[in-house]
């Protein structure tokens, strides 16, 4: 299965808003140099208890409205939680490295984290949530 085409579906099948700001790192509007990982961290709010379980997260890098291919723009995936906050909710913290977008990552683009998990009765669920940054070529700070 092509990846442009899962994730045109996944975008297609989800209410996604900005306005549900889970994505800790980077931040909105946050300028990152291409030459460097930079930090994603992201904070479910599902707590891994008897209703909802988060699985695992991809990580994609798109342009600012979301088109696709994009070259490189599945960095992460399938990530399993990295640990979890004093209230049990999953965390997800990794290194990104966008060198891998073949040098076309420089400029305004959406860092989307796709979020699999169980929701209640054990069906499959899934979130998009984003945050708008600017990669661009610099030395890393
Ligand atoms: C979305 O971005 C692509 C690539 O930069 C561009 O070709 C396309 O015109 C853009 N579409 C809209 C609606 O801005
Ligand atoms: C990213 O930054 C957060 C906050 O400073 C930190 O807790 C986390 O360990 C960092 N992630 C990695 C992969 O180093
Ligand atoms: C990128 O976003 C910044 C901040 O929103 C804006 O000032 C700039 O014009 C944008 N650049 C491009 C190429 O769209």
């Amino acid at each position: 299965m092509k990846f442009s085409t899962t994730f045109a579906v996944l975008l297609a099948s989800v209410a996604a808003s900005f306005a549900q700001q889970v994505i800790v790192s980077p931040t909105p509007g946050q300028v990152i140099s291409v030459n460097s990982a930079f930090n994603l961290t992201y904070v479910t709010q599902r707590s891994g208890g008897f209703e909802e379980s988060s699985i695992s997260i991809d990580v994609v890098i798109s342009d600012i409205n979301l088109s696709f291919p994009f070259p490189g723009g599945l960095p992460i995936h399938d990530l399993a939680p990295t640990g979890t906050t004093a209230d049990g909710s999953s965390v997800y913290s990794t290194f990104v490295n966008p060198v891998v977008l073949d040098g076309s990552a420089v400029g305004n683009r959406t860092i989307s984290v796709v979020e699999y998990f169980n929701a209640a009765g054990g069906n499959p669920g899934l979130d998009v949530v984003f945050v708008p940054v600017t990669f661009v070529d610099t030395p890393p700070a």
